[in-house]
């Protein structure tokens, strides 16, 4: 009889954390200039790899069946903004078909949405999160470096409902003195939507955002201003490891997030790896260098486990509890790499 091919076992890293969450950026170029993320003055406006610098499907599609092997089910398309990769439909229609994966998500910035929603869902997707940081006009624009029109978000959104989405996550980064007073406008829209709006506090990701502690708001803060008005109820989480505190409005309105990354670090559950689209893997959000792994993608879906499975279990990233301390690593990844 023929022995069976050994599958690598699904590892736990150093600190005992399996991988069950990747997040894969299909393209690092974006049409929005987010001053937290991409800011215009550090990034030039036609900044991307060109074509051959990005995995192609094939790759794409080898790289995720070797992730499902190590218990990876959770699939999150990012980019830059993923809608600018060309033929993500039918990727999106390979990812959806592989064995494990129960959870195919995306976060986009919604301004292409609307000509894409409709064929995206019928393609297999079958989440969205959404990046919008201000309902006003003038304000979005301005945060999106004035690249962003709130309007075609908010076709996009239209259109995504009317393809099907459902329960669409929208975060929302709030900093003092630039957002933070659009927070209640922004609940009040969402209220009573099937969406849940999630206030992220603002974080020092990559190395060109400037940023200052003075401009986060914590989270604290935040619900306090949102429960003196709508009263909160306190939910649990929907699975180990979701960097969301979720809360329900009293009066049924339905669901609100936090996300406090800097005030209350959440690294002790942190599952998730993340693939640049030029095929690095990267263990943390904050991670100074990546593995590049494109190489070991030639060698075939069961190699490549292999390897990943060894580096994983490697792993002992936890930046968010470390930040300010003399070992918390100075070097970051671009968060437009990654991808949130
Ligand atoms: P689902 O559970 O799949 O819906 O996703 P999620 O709740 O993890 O949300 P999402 O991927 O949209 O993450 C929301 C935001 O939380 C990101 O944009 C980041 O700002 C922050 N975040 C997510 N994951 C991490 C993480 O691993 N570390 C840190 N420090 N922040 C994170
Ligand atoms: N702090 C917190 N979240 C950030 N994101 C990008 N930059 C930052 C930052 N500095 C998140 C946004 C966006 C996703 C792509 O990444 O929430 O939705
Ligand atoms: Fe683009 Fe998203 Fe970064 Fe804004 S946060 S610049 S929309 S990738
Ligand atoms: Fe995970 Fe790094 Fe975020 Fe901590 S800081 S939760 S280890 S990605």
């Amino acid at each position: 009889m023929s022995a069976l091919p050994q599958l690598p076992q699904t590892p736990l890293d150093r600190l005992g954390r399996p991988l069950h969450d990747l997040r894969l950026s299909v393209i690092e170029a974006c049409n929005f200039r987010c001053g937290y993320c991409m800011p215009a003055d550090r990034v030039p406006d036609d900044y991307g790899f060109d074509q051959a610098g990005r995995l192609s499907f094939d790759e794409i599609e080898t790289l995720v069946r070797g992730f499902a092997r190590l218990g990876m089910h959770k699939l999150r398309l990012t980019g830059g903004e993923p809608l600018l990769r060309k033929g993500l439909p039918a990727l999106v229609e390979r990812l959806a078909k592989i064995p494990g994966i129960t959870d195919l998500a995306m976060t986009t910035n919604a301004s292409l949405l609307a000509r894409h929603a409709q064929a995206l869902r019928d393609a297999g997707l079958q989440r969205l999160t959404i990046s919008l940081d201000a309902l006003d006009p003038a304000l979005f624009r301005r945060l999106s470096g004035e690249r962003g029109d709130i309007d075609a978000v908010l076709a996009g959104i239209a259109a995504a409902e009317a393809a099907g989405f459902r329960g669409i996550k929208f975060n929302c980064v709030v900093q003092r003195g630039v957002n933070d007073h659009e927070v209640e406008r922004m609940a009040a829209h969402f209220r009573g939507s099937g969406h849940v709006l999630r206030f992220i506090e603002y974080m020092d990701v990559g190395t060109c955002n400037g940023w200052d502690r003075a401009r986060v708001v914590p989270s604290h803060e935040l619900h306090a201003c949102i429960d003196a008005r709508w009263p909160l109820r306190a939910l649990d989480a929907n699975y180990r490891g979701e960097v969301a505190e979720r809360h329900a409005y009293a009066d049924g309105a339905g669901e609100i997030g936090f996300i406090s990354s800097v005030t209350a670090p959440f690294c002790g559950d942190c599952q998730r790896a993340r693939v640049s689209a030029d095929g690095s893997l990267y263990t943390c959000l904050f991670s100074g260098l990546g593995q590049p792994m494109r190489d070991w993608l030639g060698e075939g879906e069961a190699a490549f486990s292999s390897r990943l499975a060894d580096l994983w279990s490697r792993r002992g990233d936890r930046y968010s509890e470390l930040r300010g301390s003399a070992s918390a690593p100075r070097k970051h990844v671009e968060m437009f790499l990654v991808g949130g």
